[in-house]
């Protein structure tokens, strides 16, 4: 930090300035239990510039630790000049019965503060740090430098406070700093006409960035968290990461992957090093049934961005713990010395193919069915609040997720076959049961059929796999996939399709734990999800026709404008406690039916994918004018997670909204896209999209090169009514395109120029 001081009256002023930092040094866990009992444990010190505490232990009852990190508050004055004296410890500072809003070190004056060289210990520290007394004339200016470092037990803690201790250091450091974020940043950047808009969008940019390093749990603001990344968060995440860190991701990704179990289950926490897993952040036996759905959407951006197919035939790892059948049964054989890889029955670790992964995920979730037919809910899905219906629970919002996964892998199938000449691939031989057409078909409509051919499935790689693999042809698992999707999107249509005495109509979303329908006109008001509604959209299960009911139910029961958009849910009433805690909520915060922002651009990426660019537009637009109007909202830059009955934005920053609203813009209303390795050009840009110049313009990375895409709309025309007409690449004519809705460049064209040009492509709009 750097405090600089000045007088802006006319008289000369005289003071002592004193800096103070509470040192804690230990666990959150610790303000409420043992917390004078590990301040025992505190070894204090000071030096020339400031306090260090050293703890000797890392309290922790199941297995105390020697510690090896050091904390310190250190400082110095704008010249380098160290401070003249130090209080150390918190209870003398502030004095029996004083406080840190009135510290008796401060208040009387007579009082003396120590030099270099304390030592104490067994007490609360505070990094106290007194300076030389100051006489400031009228204009004159003071620089302070004060330092919070944490380090090794054994740092050079004065050593570093003359390396960052002078105006001029802080200065520099400050510049390299801006410069590698303003670098960051600057791989994705947007000029839409509206400054403003682009500058907040920097803001969103960088959320995806700061949860990557910290997790979910850095700011006071987010009140849960012990600093691990969570599964679905850290994939999310990655759709934006790619967008602009794309060199580092084919191995996040491929590490990533080490966390799938056999069952299809995933551990849920990401520890520090790649490919490290802890299976649940509070050690409770527990499954999401969302989680398995989200890999392929970001190894699908992937591979469109790259063209990289090559990357489902990597091998990888299973993750292995005592936890089998999806956390319904334990490993009784398995102990942690057989290490957490999935071995096969001969002692080997056991390696499967990325898309041997994927298929996994997606095919095991069509078998594990509750008594609707729909995907079981288990402990939640992408809400954590819906944790309550484990036993009869569904979630149909995600069986439709996974309905147009199936049918996505299919894709991906068929580039296998046609782009690198696969006709089979391997697959670990007991999910051959998983691909039930393989060897006579399965009746889809028995929920008792699929169970036990699930259960069977499980049985068989409870402990080990055989380790034996065998050859498919790509396709019958086309065919078997095929047919499982178009099976699934026909029975949501058929059987969760709804319609209410008001007429209007829109898909049920879940079954609570008494196994009842949860959506639909109820004595207590209708009840309507958005989740429900958002993944039938985006994954083509609702039919053109339903999108458009969806979206006039959606505006009847969900949109409020005075709190930010669309809510995530109405007002149930009473306490839905057979769904989830989420229901005890207040209504109108946080998962119960606040306006929360991941779900609602979601919903926007939905809409634009499935062409109703201007209602999506609206979902979008709505949040910013929300989010930029700080007497509404009141945060600063950037998207909460939610916002509250008032309107007032909560959980800054990290969420996985900000992924999202990056994803759209760019893949979708600047419409610029992988597909498969080449580039494509769509854009689903409205007329209030240009709001002051007639162009519009994004830089982003394509193939390793920045490339800018400007838009020219001379005549500003809206969505609906305008073509592409002439497009240019470093300002040479593209002669073979053909007026339309896109443009395709080959790969070739991008990698054919030196590495390092940036690249310009100019589309002009055309009347239709
Ligand atoms: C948070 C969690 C996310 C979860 C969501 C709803 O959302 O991080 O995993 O799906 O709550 O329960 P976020 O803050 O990422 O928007």
């Amino acid at each position: 930090m750097k405090v600089k001081i000045s007088n802006t009256g006319d008289q000369e002023l005289a003071f002592t300035p004193t800096a103070a930092i509470p040192l804690y040094g230990r666990s959150a866990d610790h303000l409420r239990d043992h917390r004078h009992v590990t301040s025992l444990l505190q070894r204090i010190s000071t030096n020339q510039y400031g306090v260090v505490v050293s703890p000797t232990l890392s309290f922790d009852e199941r297995s105390h630790r020697e510690n090896r990190v050091a904390y310190a508050v250190l400082g110095a004055e704008g010249d380098g000049q160290s401070p003249v004296g130090f209080c150390p410890v918190l209870e003398e500072f502030i004095g029996a019965g004083g406080s840190l809003d009135w510290p008796e070190k401060i208040v009387d004056r007579a009082a003396s503060f120590g030099g270099p060289n304390q030592q104490m210990a067994g007490y609360e520290a505070i990094g106290a740090l007194r300076f030389a007394p100051v006489q400031l004339k009228p204009d004159e200016t003071k620089t302070f430098l004060i330092i919070m470092a944490i380090g090794a037990a054994d740092t050079d803690f004065t050593a570093l406070a003359q390396k960052y201790g002078t105006e001029d250091a802080f200065d520099r450091f400050w510049q390299e700093n801006s410069h590698w974020w303003q670098e960051k940043l600057n791989k994705l950047s947007f000029r839409s006409g509206d400054g403003e808009f682009d500058s907040w969008l920097k803001w969103v940019t960088l959320q995806p960035v700061l949860r990557r390093i910290y997790g979910c749990s850095f700011l006071p603001y987010h009140d849960y968290g012990r600093g691990g990344r969570g599964w679905r968060d850290l994939w999310q995440d990655c759709l934006a990461l790619l967008l602009i860190e794309a060199a580092d991701v084919r191995r996040l990704l491929w590490n990533n992957f080490a966390g799938v179990r056999i069952d299809g289950s995933n551990a849920t926490i990401i520890g520090n090093e790649p490919g490290e897993f802890i299976a649940d952040r509070n050690n409770i036996s527990r499954i999401w049934s969302d989680h398995g759905a989200w890999p392929l959407i970001t190894t699908k951006l992937y591979l469109d961005l790259t063209g990289d197919l090559a990357f489902l035939l990597e091998e990888q790892t299973y993750f292995k713990d005592h936890h089998t059948h999806r956390a319904q049964a334990l490993d009784q054989v398995w102990s942690v010395a057989d290490g957490f890889v999935q071995q096969d029955r001969n002692g080997q670790i056991y390696h499967g193919t990325i898309l041997e992964h994927l298929l996994l995920q997606n095919v095991t979730a069509f078998f594990n069915v509750g008594d609707h037919n729909n995907l079981r809910l288990e402990d939640a899905d992408w809400n954590d609040a819906l944790d309550q219906a484990a036993e009869k629970g569904e979630t149909v919002a995600f069986t439709a997720f996974y309905a147009g996964n199936l049918r996505e892998l299919t894709g991906l199938l068929q580039a296998l076959r046609d782009r690198e000449g696969c006709t089979t691939i391997e697959l670990a031989a007991e999910m051959l049961i998983l691909f039930d057409s393989l060897h006579g078909k399965l009746d889809y409509d028995s929920v008792v059929a699929k169970r036990t051919l699930l259960n069977r499935y499980f049985d068989a790689c409870q402990h080990t796999i055989g380790g034996k693999k065998v050859k498919v042809k790509i396709d019958d698992l086309i065919a078997d996939l095929t047919a499982k999707a178009d099976w699934l999107m026909e029975h949501l249509r058929k059987q969760e399709w709804l319609e209410n005495a008001k007429g209007f109509a829109w898909f049920n979303g879940y079954y609570d734990n008494d196994g009842k329908r949860v959506e639909g006109d109820h004595p207590t008001g209708v009840r309507m999800t958005l989740t429900g509604q958002v993944f039938t959209v985006m994954s083509g299960v609702a039919t053109t026709s339903q999108v458009q009911e969806i979206i006039q139910a959606a505006d009847q029961y969900l949109l409020d404008p005075k709190a930010g958009g669309y809510r995530l849910n109405t007002d149930f009433g009473e306490h839905e406690l057979e769904l989830g805690r989420g229901f005890a909520y207040a209504y109108g915060h946080k998962e119960n039916g606040s306006v929360f922002n991941h779900m609602a651009i979601m919903y926007a990426y939905a809409l634009y994918k499935r062409g109703f660019v201007h209602q999506g537009h609206f979902v979008l637009a709505t949040l910013y004018r929300h989010c930029r109007d700080f007497a509404q909202c009141r945060i600063y830059p950037g998207i909460p997670e939610y916002m509250d009955n008032q309107g007032r934005g909560l959980y800054h920053y990290l969420t996985g909204s900000a992924s999202w609203y990056l994803l759209t813009l760019v893949t979708e209303a600047f419409g610029v896209k992988g597909i498969l390795g080449d580039l494509c050009l769509v854009p689903k840009l409205t007329k209030a999209d240009f709001p002051a110049a007639n162009t519009s313009s994004i830089t982003t990375v394509f193939a390793g090169r920045k490339l800018t895409v400007t838009y020219e709309n001379p005549k500003l025309l809206d969505y609906g009514t305008y073509q592409i007409g002439v497009v240019k690449l470093n300002g040479l004519l593209l002669k073979d395109q053909a007026p339309g809705e896109q443009v395709l460049i080959k790969r070739e064209l991008i990698t054919q120029l030196p590495p390092g040009q940036e690249i310009k492509i100019t589309v002009v709009l055309d009347r239709r």
